[in-house]
């Protein structure tokens, strides 16, 4: 079965490629030839997934899946959650996202934090929706090289290597864009 992502980050592709390739092709925005950035413009995770997946439907006519995530952090009452890809600004890159995060977590005690994920999936017009999280801590500093946005800080809990340290197999099966997945999976193998 086909499937298409509704999504221009190539980091999140290769992540639910490698969550999806036994059982599904799934394909990106500009592997369908759509070159287009998609408007997040809620504020909420689920009505950005929702528009992303929903765009693209009534515009080109296909099936699709969408995700947002978000990075809530208790200390900073959840910011910057909704607008974690444009924290330190439009245009702003994943190094000025972290920077500002951990200015504003500097001497901060309470680092607890988690990533939440919401999939919407159209088809057929009809709207599905999947959430997933993992719990875990800013960290002071960056540590790790792999993944991307705010890998860097995040310490999952129960573990010692941040998700930049770890191997995306490691990150794929705790992630919260995995859990989220993996509620989308069990939806599209258990119907009739
Ligand atoms: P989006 O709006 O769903 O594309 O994601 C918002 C922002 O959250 C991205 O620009 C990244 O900075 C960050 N983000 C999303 N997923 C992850 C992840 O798995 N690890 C680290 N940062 C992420």
């Amino acid at each position: 079965m086909r499937l298409i992502f509704a999504t221009n980050n190539h980091h999140k592709l290769k992540e639910i490629k490698a969550l999806l390739s036994n059982r599904y092709e799934v394909k990106g925005l500009s592997e369908v030839n759509i070159h287009e950035d998609i408007p997040e413009p809620h504020d909420t995770l689920k009505d950005n997934a929702i528009e992303k997946a929903m765009y693209i439907y009534k515009k080109y006519g296909f099936d699709c899946f969408a995700d947002d995530t978000g990075l809530e952090i208790e200390a900073l009452d959840g910011r910057p959650g909704v607008y974690s890809a444009r924290y330190a600004g439009e245009n702003c890159s994943f190094q000025d996202n972290v920077n500002k995060v951990l200015s504003e977590m500097d001497g901060e005690a309470n680092r607890k934090a988690k990533f939440r994920t919401v999939i919407a999936l159209v088809e057929n017009g009809i709207v599905y929706t999947f959430s997933g999280e993992v719990e875990g801590e800013i960290i002071p500093s960056e540590r790790g090289t792999d993944g991307f946005g705010y890998d860097p800080i995040f310490l999952p809990l129960g573990f010692n290597q941040t998700f930049a340290e770890m191997p995306l197999s490691i990150k794929n099966t705790i992630s919260h864009r995995a859990r989220a997945l993996n509620k989308f999976i069990d939806f599209l193998n258990n119907r009739k």
